[in-house]
């Protein structure tokens, strides 16, 4: 569905002599960061200007049910601008994304949070022009849950804070239903965006100097299931690897079941693909696996990923999840034991939460929360011990890398992310800022390494 705003001219005008600004509050994933930029891209359409966190007219909540604690912030958060509401200050709050889709979410903003104006679940942005031109110049509200989470926009505009990386989402939902994950009743069923569509925004991007792209899905190698004719995942990438200009190609979530030859293939041939894959383990026993729903042992999520580190330079990230309902100590050892044979470069540690409506919220859950935590910390030491020594292997080799910005820590110094997403801080000068440039390493810092430009 194409995404129209005929609210666009309307409220530019209404703006014109109200000059009200917007600030949108993200919770969560990548895919949310990337919607918010589209909330972004339409409020500027519609003559808002960005505003600041305290002083904003129109409160964009961008909402998430992955997170632990996203509900608790929320909630904290919108308390604090009652006072401005009950101040009659002009301002105006939206709720939108994942959290929105939960009914008893629905249910206390109802009853306790009446002063929100605007209630929108996932992939409802053609609807938000109306309710905001509606809540605003003809002072209606409506808190509804409107379901269109299986809608697929295209065409909205999108302000990207960044100048040289941006994110693109290839296929929206997920139709996995890992037992412990909310994402599949929030997101709806997937759904590909047309290959053309992709490539149309990533040459667009190119033309505009963009050198980085991060595609995103839920599950990016189910890209292309729901086509008629024959087109996936890996075929895109190699399109995509055609956009001159793009450098630098990534990626994000693949799932380990999906993750096929063809695949790994494209990436070894590809002067553009990231030396860096994410590839969510979750656990590393093939019983809590099965309780998972991930389809995968532990042995083959062994193989893929020591296959993948036959790439040369490839660093690999995960995700995993410590705690899941009733998970053994032996269980537990099991996970220790892949991020040991496997050495991951990165690790998002989890623990085991519960989310209302999935499958695992039933599952009755012995452990208690301190053995929970004593697992995480464990897991994070073992992965902190091996760290340095893959970091290690970095120093004198030399590596590509975009030259993203002034360093947060040391103003003298420059920083950017090497293709397996290590981050390098380097002396050069704000000439090379957008630039593609080579880095050897010097040394290494567990959370990043130092090194020099090659000129
Ligand atoms: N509890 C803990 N972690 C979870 N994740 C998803 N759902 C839950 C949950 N209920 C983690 C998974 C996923 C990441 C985005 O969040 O590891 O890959
Ligand atoms: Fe959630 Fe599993 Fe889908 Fe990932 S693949 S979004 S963890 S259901």
């Amino acid at each position: 569905m194409k995404f129209v705003n005929s609210y666009k001219d309307k409220m530019r005008k209404y703006n014109e002599e109200h000059n009200l600004t917007y600030y949108i509050d993200t919770m969560g994933c990548q895919m949310n960061e990337n919607d918010s930029l589209k909330y972004a891209g339409i409020l500027e359409g519609m003559g808002f200007k960005k505003g600041n966190e305290d002083t904003a007219n129109v409160y964009v909540f961008n909402t998430c049910c992955v997170r632990e604690n996203a509900e608790n912030t929320l909630f904290g958060r919108l308390g604090m601008l009652k006072r401005r509401k009950i101040n009659n200050e002009e301002i105006y709050i939206a709720i939108v994304g994942c959290m929105t889709q939960q009914e008893h979410i629905l249910e206390k903003i109802k009853k306790s949070y009446r002063f929100v104006d605007i209630v929108l679940g996932t992939s409802c942005m053609s609807i938000f022009p109306e309710k905001l031109y509606d809540t605003i110049v003809n002072d209606k509200k409506k808190i509804e849950y409107i379901d269109v989470s299986n809608n697929l926009e295209e065409d909205v505009p999108i302000v990207y804070e960044d100048k040289y990386k941006a994110s693109v989402s290839i296929i929206y939902g997920c139709n996995n239903f890992c037992t412990y994950c909310i994402v599949p009743y929030v997101r709806g069923r997937e759904r590909s965006r047309k290959p053309e569509d992709i490539i149309n925004d990533v040459k667009r991007l190119a033309k505009e100097g963009y050198k980085e792209i991060m595609l995103l899905g839920q599950n990016v190698n189910s890209y292309g299931n729901d086509f008629e004719e024959k087109y996936t995942f890996p075929m895109l990438l190699k399109d995509l690897e055609k956009v001159e200009g793009i450098e630098i190609i990534r990626f994000m979530s693949p799932h380990p079941k999906d993750f096929k030859d063809d695949l790994i293939e494209v990436i070894k041939n590809s002067k553009k693909v990231a030396r860096q894959i994410h590839l969510p383990l979750q656990s590393g026993n093939t019983e809590i696996l099965k309780k998972m729903n991930r389809r995968y042992t532990k042995e083959e999520y062994i193989d893929l990923a020591l296959k993948l580190k036959e790439i040369p330079d490839i660093s690999l990230s995960t995700d995993i999840i410590v705690g899941f309902p009733n998970e053994t100590e032996e269980q537990f050892l099991d996970t220790l034991d892949v991020v040991r044979k496997v050495e991951f470069d990165q690790i998002y540690m989890f623990i085991y939460s519960k989310r209302t409506g999935t499958i695992a919220a039933k599952m009755e859950d012995e452990v208690t929360y301190d053995e929970k935590v004593d697992r995480l910390e464990r897991l994070k030491k073992l992965y902190e011990e091996t760290l340095p020594k893959l970091n290690a292997k970095m120093i004198g080799k030399e590596y590509k890398l975009l030259v993203e910005g002034k360093s947060k820590n040391n103003n003298k110094l420059y920083t950017g992310r090497t293709s397996q997403n290590k981050v390098v801080v380097f002396e050069a000068t704000n000439n090379d800022v957008g630039k593609v440039v080579n880095v050897k390493i010097d040394s290494e810092h567990l959370w990043y390494l130092k090194g020099s430009i090659v000129r």
